[in-house]
């Protein structure tokens, strides 16, 4: 064989060999409907610009797998509108970030985040403590073609998922409760009183989690 085409087909063949290795199969996922509370932390995510540094995207490759767990499909994005910034990572990735840290930890890195890593560029956001304005939960449910009775409930679900000795706990796990949804009811900001921003955001990342199973 000629040295030239010899070359050629060894250097495909390494090529192919090497895409093999590097993509993996998608895997099938049901979609996941975000409760009030996790919604609202979405938005509040969206708009603390936190998709400026965090990508929350984990791509079908070794190395992402390794690092941040299950790789991302387009269904994990459904609530996610915002999709031109979702590749960016200045921060690491917060697809699979669920269930990774306790609620105190969170909470306590965005009051401030170099007293956890003390070389973080992170911002601080301290007045995430403030109370969840609930006023345009509606629009948001409405935008995301959430049914008619799941929105007329909004407003009782929120409180609801902060205390599991709540009344409306049973509704709001009939609504949102289902074999790919575990519901996290808790005090997600330890505080008492009433629901801030922080339970919201808490309550939105501690979801985030690319498994199949959930
Ligand atoms: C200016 C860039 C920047 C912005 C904006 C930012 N972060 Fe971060 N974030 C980082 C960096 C860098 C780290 C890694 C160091 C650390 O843990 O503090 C990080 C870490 C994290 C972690 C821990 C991730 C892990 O796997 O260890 C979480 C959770 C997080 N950020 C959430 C958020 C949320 C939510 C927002 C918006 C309210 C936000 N970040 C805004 C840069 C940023």
């Amino acid at each position: 064989m000629h040295k030239k085409t010899f070359f050629i087909i060894l250097c495909s063949s390494l090529v192919i060999l090497g895409l093999k290795f590097q993509f993996l199969a998608p895997v099938e996922k049901t979609q996941k409907l975000l409760t009030p509370l996790e919604l609202a932390g979405l938005y509040i995510y969206q708009r603390e610009g936190c998709m400026h540094c965090h990508s929350r995207v984990i791509r079908p490759l070794r190395d992402e797998l390794q690092r941040y767990g299950n790789h991302s499909i387009s269904s994990d994005l459904a609530f996610f509108k915002d999709q031109k910034s979702n590749h960016i990572r200045i921060g690491p990735d917060l697809a699979n970030v669920g269930h990774k840290y306790s609620d105190a930890w969170l909470s306590q890195h965005f009051q401030n985040p170099r007293s956890h890593i003390t070389i973080s560029n992170m911002p601080a956001y301290p007045h995430l403590n403030r109370a969840l304005n609930t006023s345009n939960i509606d629009s948001w449910m409405q935008q995301h073609d959430y049914p008619k009775a799941y929105i007329a409930h909004a407003l009782n679900d929120i409180p609801a998922q902060l205390d599991p000795d709540h009344e409306g706990v049973e509704g709001l796990t009939t609504r949102y409760q289902n074999p790919s949804k575990n519901i996290q009811i808790r005090n997600f900001d330890q505080q008492d009183g009433i629901a801030t921003e922080l339970d919201a955001l808490i309550s939105f990342l501690q979801t985030l989690d690319t498994s199949s199973e959930l």
